[in-house]
């Protein structure tokens, strides 16, 4: 059965060169402007940006590409309102007001998929079915690094994102997981929303750590 994750467009077969180093409107879009969004416009987010974030953040590396991560797209007030139940109080109103909301999950099954996404490791499956702890670790680990690449690829098409881990995760399990019973497959670590920045969507910058704090060379 050939699944649409495992078809691998044309031009990617083999390698690109790496980009030229990014002009600084790249990086600044990416990096070194880019803030954390609170408030939104009301411009809308269409079905099409979403899937196109997506189509971005896909070809970003997980370990033995395992791809964990699930995501769950809220662009209803339905379910904007569903899930801003089981946001932190502070957090609640950022997801009301956002116009579209990414749910970020890691599949507790993901495990299910390795013969089908790295065939050269197919044992890979059982090994992890008899490891519920490397499973969990590797699971988790990587769902945050597709959560971190999906922020990057909002920023790429031109959107704002908003993380947070302030919620109830078994609540919002529960309720937009259908996991009545904590032993579903998908389970929420992060909340994105995403949009058009508001002119007051910022909080004031806070501090990095400076590279001699952070670096050590070898
Ligand atoms: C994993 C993660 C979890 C976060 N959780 C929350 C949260 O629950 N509530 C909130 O107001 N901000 C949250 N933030 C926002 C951070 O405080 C913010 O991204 C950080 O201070 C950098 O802000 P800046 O991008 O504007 O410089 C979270 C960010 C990340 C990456």
């Amino acid at each position: 059965m050939t699944h649409e994750t495992t078809t691998v467009p044309r031009q990617q077969r083999s390698p690109a060169r790496p980009l030229p180093p990014l002009e600084d409107a790249g990086r600044a879009g990416l990096f070194t402007a880019a803030r954390t969004a609170n408030r939104f416009t009301d411009e809308p987010v269409t079905d099409a940006e979403l899937a196109e974030v997506w189509e971005l953040a896909r070809w970003a590396p997980t370990s033995a590409n395992t791809q964990p991560a699930r995501v769950l797209l809220v662009r209803t007030d339905e379910g904007r309102a569903r899930l801003a139940e089981h946001m932190a109080e502070g957090n609640r109103g950022r997801v009301l007001a956002a116009p579209a909301v990414a749910v970020v999950a890691v599949d507790r099954r993901f495990h299910d998929r390795v013969p089908e996404v790295m065939p050269p490791m197919a044992s890979m499956q059982q090994a992890l079915e008899a490891d519920p702890d490397r499973r969990e670790a590797l699971g988790t680990s990587g769902t945050w690094m597709q959560a971190a690449y999906l922020v990057l690829a909002a920023r790429a098409v031109g959107l704002a994102a908003g993380p947070m881990a302030g919620f109830d995760a078994d609540g919002l399990d529960r309720d937009l997981f259908g996991d009545a019973d904590g032993t579903g497959s998908w389970h929420a670590l992060l909340v994105v929303t995403l949009g058009h920045p508001d002119e007051d969507s910022y909080r004031p910058r806070m501090p990095r750590l400076a590279a001699e704090d952070v670096l050590r060379w070898a």
